[in-house]
């Protein structure tokens, strides 16, 4: 954290940042969203450059930053690490292909205005922690502001959205029933920073909130008591489950998607072991959020989902495309949630 301002801040997980600092990140993103929608011009960032490091794949992510930085006046300037020097940490360099994180952040920060980086998953070998490390490095040698577009532990940005769309749908946090639920995927290569980083936010804005997974599906014991401080200290709750029928059963909010088990990860914290963590993912493939099981939830339950889904396996096209799915007004709320964070942090 550099400044105890938003300027210049880093954006890297909402544990950096007050539930009173959230709440104004929120009322800047509707106060933003509303200039969209009647047409007014809200040019905060002319003339200013955000350099976008991609190490992964991405729709939203991706396109809500780069069209959030035109309608804030300024440029996003997309940048694959594989056609740059890949920016790598110590321990991690490769001659002539990449380069060390301390130098890269140093030249942009001489160039542009904030960075944000995606990194996860193959990458950084699944090694836990690994890609959060960097965005720290990457912070450490910046002077300009570090935005995480989602690292192994955290997707800050997903979670204000998330945050944006309940406050829209439910009229607010308090007393509603938000459930953060495991969802089966023929695929185990699945970080878990989308689930962590939704828990975070649910219980630091004092909402009720249910973790339902499998067993063998736990998330980072740190996340967890963070949790469990922030719902002591908001007002909230936090308890885990692992029946999906009971995490559903008078929820307001159901988030169903899949991550991967600690297992899958390499040494120290996993054991790199794939065919166990294909087991436990195959052993729970009831875990879909089909019609029956939104019917448990409360009448006018809303479903979430960050995108993108594995219909079909993590929820039936009958829900997402039903009534009560709420999936694109969120993928939406990206846009909102990241034009208020760079206004914020980068003018
Ligand atoms: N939810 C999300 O981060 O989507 P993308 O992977 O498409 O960026």
């Amino acid at each position: 954290m550099k400044t105890d301002t938003f300027r210049e801040r880093d954006f890297l997980t909402l544990l950096d940042y007050t539930r009173e600092e959230v709440e104004t990140i929120l009322d800047v993103a509707q106060d933003l969203k509303r200039k969209r929608a009647t047409g007014e011009k809200h040019h905060l960032l002319d003339d200013q450059t955000l350099f976008l490091i991609f190490y992964n794949q991405s729709l939203r992510t991706r396109n809500s930053f780069e069209a959030g930085m035109t309608h804030l006046g300024g440029h996003a300037h997309f940048l694959d690490p594989s056609k740059i020097y890949t920016p790598a940490l110590k321990g991690r360099e490769v001659a002539y292909s990449t380069e060390r994180v301390s130098d890269v952040a140093r030249t942009l920060a001489r160039m542009g205005e904030a960075i944000a980086i995606r990194c996860y998953g193959d990458p950084v070998d699944w090694e836990y922690g690994e890609a959060h490390k960097m965005m720290r490095e990457f912070a450490r040698w910046s002077d300009i502001p570090i935005i995480n577009m989602e690292c192994d532990k955290y997707h800050p940005c997903q979670a204000l959205a998330d945050l944006l769309t309940v406050k829209e749908k439910c009229g607010g946090f308090s007393g509603v029933n938000f459930t953060m639920s495991w969802a089966y995927s023929p695929s185990v290569h699945k970080p878990r920073a989308v689930p962590q980083s939704a828990i975070i936010a649910a219980t630091m804005m004092g909402m009720k909130v249910t973790l339902a997974h499998p067993q063998g599906m736990e998330l980072d014991p740190e996340v967890l008591k963070s949790c469990k401080q922030l719902a002591s200290a908001g007002g909230g709750s936090f308890r885990t489950t692992n029946s999906f029928e009971e995490g559903l059963e008078g929820a307001d909010v159901i988030y169903p998607k899949a991550w991967c088990p600690t297992h899958f990860f390499k040494q120290p914290v996993g054991n790199n072991d794939e065919k166990k963590s294909q087991q436990i993912f195959d052993q729970n493939k009831q875990w879909i959020c089909d019609q029956q099981h939104l019917s448990m939830a409360k009448k006018n339950a809303i479903y979430m989902h960050c995108l993108p889904c594995d219909r079909g396996f993590e929820v039936t096209d009958e829900v997402i495309d039903g009534p009560q799915s709420v999936v694109f007004d969120e993928a939406e709320n990206r846009l909102h949630a990241q034009k208020a964070v760079m206004a914020l942090t980068m003018r």
